[in-house]
């Protein structure tokens, strides 16, 4: 093999995909291990998916990302796709080697990442196998997170939503500890709670606020936020000022990217304030 590093092509598809902060995280951390390669964003429509991939990998890209609304739809244009992607029910992640597709999901790695060194950083001591945890939407994040929430041992998980049957749909990700609530009933839920994550679009700028009290809560219970536009939605700001551990949502979105990076490219790369930074700010 040729000493001389080979120019890495990757990407993030998507539809619309302007607004993807993927291009600047990847570039970012090409650019810091000093490696050859570029991340684009490319916009592929639902009806182009099969022949948009095709052409990726006959222009040799090594892999790329996978966003909304081809989430779905990659599945069945891979050659193999994990368990857990499965499991899931959706692909983030693609690899492509001699031509094949390889498929994964890390979104439930973000979002236990992004727990995991919030709480090393800020020096909180909290287990996810410590307690109930609620889950506020059913919508495709909620599937990785319920699913990430129940591998790391969460003893119950009670995921409450809007149209309560897509709350049902998530049952059957682990039957013998997952309960379904009624939206109204979201803030008794709430009580013994060791952890509460809302992974509907409330709270998020232009959206209209969660509306959730939180007073039945324990001041323990670790609360967090996949919204990271605003970096502090309402529910954070309410749970900091009752003395609740949080996690914002940004870290999510950078710690998701890392395995593919690692995939493409080599090193698993580190997730730093300097980009956490750059991304919110491009927000
Ligand atoms: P994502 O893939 O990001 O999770 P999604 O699949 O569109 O996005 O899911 C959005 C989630 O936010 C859903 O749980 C949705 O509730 P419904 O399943 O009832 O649609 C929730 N959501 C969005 N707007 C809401 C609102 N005004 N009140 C309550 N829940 C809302």
């Amino acid at each position: 093999m040729s000493k001389e590093q080979n120019f890495v092509k990757t990407a993030v598809i998507g539809h619309p995909i302007a607004h993807s902060k993927s291009p600047l995280i990847h570039n970012h951390w090409l650019n810091a291990y000093g490696l050859k390669g570029e991340y684009t964003a490319i916009d592929i429509a639902p009806e182009a998916l099969e022949s948009g991939v095709r052409q990726l990998v006959e222009e040799g890209y090594a892999g790329f990302n996978v966003t909304v609304p081809h989430k779905q739809a990659i599945i069945p244009l891979c050659d193999e796709v994990d368990t857990l992607a499965r499991t899931i029910g959706a692909v983030n992640t693609v690899t492509i080697r001699k031509n094949k597709l390889y498929g994964t999901n890390t979104d439930a790695y973000g979002f236990v990442q992004n727990i995991r060194s919030t709480l090393e950083r800020d020096n909180i001591s909290w287990n996810f196998s410590g307690g109930k945890a609620v889950v506020l939407g059913a919508g495709g994040a909620a599937r990785a997170i319920v699913y990430a929430l129940a591998l790391e041992g969460a003893p119950e998980i009670v995921i409450t939503n809007r149209t309560l049957e897509k709350a049902e749909r998530l049952v059957s990700l682990a039957p013998d500890i997952i309960k379904v609530v009624d939206w109204e009933a979201r803030d008794q839920a709430l009580e013994g709670a060791n952890i509460i994550v809302n992974t509907t679009a409330l709270g998020m700028d232009g959206q209209p606020p969660l509306d959730l009290n939180l007073s039945a809560a324990p001041t323990g219970a670790l609360v967090t936020d996949i919204v990271y536009a605003p970096l502090m939605p309402p529910l954070l700001e309410h749970a900091k000022s009752r003395g609740n551990p949080i996690v914002t949502g940004i870290g999510m979105l950078l710690h998701q990217a890392r395995p593919g990076f690692e995939l493409w490219n080599g090193p698993l790369p580190t997730v730093t304030k300097k980009l956490e930074t750059a991304v919110l700010e491009a927000t």
